[in-house]
């Protein structure tokens, strides 16, 4: 794979992400300080990114629990029909939730998963995405902590992914819309 060649410019460097992400850890720790907090992270995107997160988050009593979902067709944009492809394996009722997500575009999917798992009643359910492109949003989603605002690019690295690929890399790069076909 033509991985550097492929990224037409570096949107925010691995120093910009910790310093980032250190200010979204400190703002969860005080907000649930001292109390159980259950983390829902949306595989595989947002796995860099919780990696990093829960590390440097203090005197909160955390559980990682993980879901898959797949939203069906679309090529680089979803559709808004998600379907889980591996649930969680507790039941979050009663309990202080968060969702870690990678990035919020049109909105539709952070939708879908806020809907079901509010109706499994917890005390409390609110986001945390790394990434969000608000001029893309097809439907209004609260995002209580969110890292950065990005313009309509496709960005890949540090957990984002275009076809698989490019997971690894430690910074967040938009790639170049020949590798994708054109349209975000
Ligand atoms: P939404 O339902 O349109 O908000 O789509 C959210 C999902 O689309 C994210 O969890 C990503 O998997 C994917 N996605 C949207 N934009 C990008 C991007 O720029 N890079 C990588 N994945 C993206």
């Amino acid at each position: 794979m033509k991985f550097r060649e492929n990224i037409s410019r570096i949107a925010f460097s691995e120093e910009q992400i910790a310093a980032r992400v250190d200010e979204l850890a400190a703002r969860i720790s005080k907000d649930y300080a001292h109390q159980q907090l259950y983390l829902i992270v949306i595989l595989k995107g947002a796995m860099v990114f919780v990696a990093d997160l829960i590390r440097r988050i203090k005197d909160v009593d955390l559980n990682v629990d993980f879901m898959v979902v797949s939203s069906y067709g679309g090529g680089t944009r979803s559709t808004g029909k998600v379907r889980i492809v591996k649930d969680l394996q507790k039941n979050i009722e009663g309990r202080h939730a968060l969702i870690i997500e990678d990035i919020v575009d049109t909105g539709l999917t952070m939708n879908y998963l806020r809907k079901i798992l509010y109706d499994r009643e917890p005390r409390s359910l609110a986001t945390c995405s790394l990434l969000s492109k608000p001029s893309c949003r097809k439907i209004e989603v609260p995002i209580e902590y969110l890292g950065f605002e990005i313009p309509d690019e496709f960005v890949v690295g540090y957990g984002l992914d275009y076809d698989q690929g490019y997971r690894q890399l430690p910074f967040i790069g938009v790639l170049k819309p020949e590798v994708y076909g054109g349209q975000a």
